[in-house]
């Protein structure tokens, strides 16, 4: 098995080390290796991601990915976008769970906003919002499956009121829900948004966009205790990329007091994906127990460095 490791930039190079250790610990048999992406390869070597590096990538069972810096440079493109696209990952999957709340945001990982069509003008810039009936069907299965598996209920986040594009968004994933015998409904995203931080508890499976998705997990991380908390997975067909939902943080980097539990739950989604999932419920575990024992980054108000809370989950796990 190989799993490639891409820590990317700022407080990537401080979660992602800690959240490797927990992974070779648990994969004894593993084969690791680095591939190094991101803003500061750019500034080296005048690009932050190679047709090499997609390859590496590509020659893996599965990626951990920390976060990379996009600086406000017209000429650089989205490294995160290219992997997606080139790798196929259209399902990226935002669990939110907390005291009485289990929540999985499905985020449209490949069109919408994010389709990268964009014609960039000094009076006027345009980006073309693309949502097509594949897309939304593969999503849409994807989610209706995961609802299956949970508690068979599926909201289907959208803006159909105003954006067009987003009726076929919305009746496509309404047909396929019906197809799956999964109970579904619509909401308009600003209002979902405010009614999910309001009442998480009646929330299951929400089906979305790529922006709104974007937007919306990380107004989540309200319900969780900050960013430093939320893991995600991006899935595609035939592979799968971990990665928390956190950016760089540049305002704390290098300090090492980033909050790994991110990453480290990035890597329970990751050892889940690869069949290991007593390995990735102990993961989970062992993150309650370290945090009810007050082992804390300072986001969640506590004193501890990023290195003593990966010490602590190491030493129960192990
Ligand atoms: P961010 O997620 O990096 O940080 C937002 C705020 O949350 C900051 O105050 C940061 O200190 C805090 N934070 C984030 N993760 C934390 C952690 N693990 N522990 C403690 N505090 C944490 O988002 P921001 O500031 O909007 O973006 C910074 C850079 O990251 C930008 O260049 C952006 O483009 C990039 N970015 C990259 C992503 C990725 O690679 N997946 C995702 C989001 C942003
Ligand atoms: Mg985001």
């Amino acid at each position: 098995m190989r799993i490639a490791i891409a820590p990317g930039d700022g407080i990537g190079k401080e979660v992602i080390p800690v959240a490797r250790r927990i992974l070779e610990m648990l994969l004894p048999g593993a084969e690791f290796f680095d591939v190094e992406l991101g803003y500061e390869k750019w500034k080296r070597t005048c690009s932050a991601c190679t047709d090499e590096d997609i390859g590496a990538l590509k020659d893996s069972d599965a990626i951990l990915f920390g976060a990379v810096t996009t600086p406000p440079d017209p000429c650089y493109s989205s490294v995160l976008l290219r992997i997606r696209k080139e790798l196929d990952l259209y399902a990226n999957l935002r669990p939110v769970c907390g005291d009485g709340f289990d929540i999985m945001i499905v985020r449209e990982n490949t069109e919408g906003l994010y389709s990268g069509i964009e014609e960039i003008g000094t009076e006027r810039s345009t980006t073309l919002r693309v949502v097509t009936r594949k897309g939304s069907e593969r999503i849409a299965r994807c989610a209706c499956g995961l609802a299956k598996e949970r508690r068979n209920s599926l909201v289907i986040g959208n803006k159909a009121n105003v954006l067009k594009s987003d009726v076929l968004f919305r009746d496509t994933c309404l047909s396929v829900a019906a197809e799956e015998g999964v109970s579904a409904r619509t909401a308009y995203i600003d209002a979902l948004t405010l009614d999910v931080l309001m009442h998480p508890a009646n929330y299951d499976v929400i089906v979305t966009t790529n922006i709104f998705g974007d937007i919306l997990s990380d107004a989540c991380g309200y319900l969780t205790g900050g960013l430093g908390m939320l893991p995600s997975a991006n899935i595609g067909e035939k592979y799968a990329f971990f990665e928390p939902v956190h950016g760089s943080a540049p305002d704390i980097a290098g300090k090492g007091i980033a909050n790994p539990i991110a990453a480290i739950r990035s890597a329970a989604m990751l050892l889940a994906h690869l069949g290991r999932t007593e390995e990735a419920e102990a993961v989970e575990d062992t993150v309650g127990f370290v945090l009810a024992a007050g082992i804390k980054t300072p986001d969640l108000g506590g004193d501890s460095s990023t290195e003593e809370v990966g010490e602590a989950v190491i030493k129960r796990l192990s």
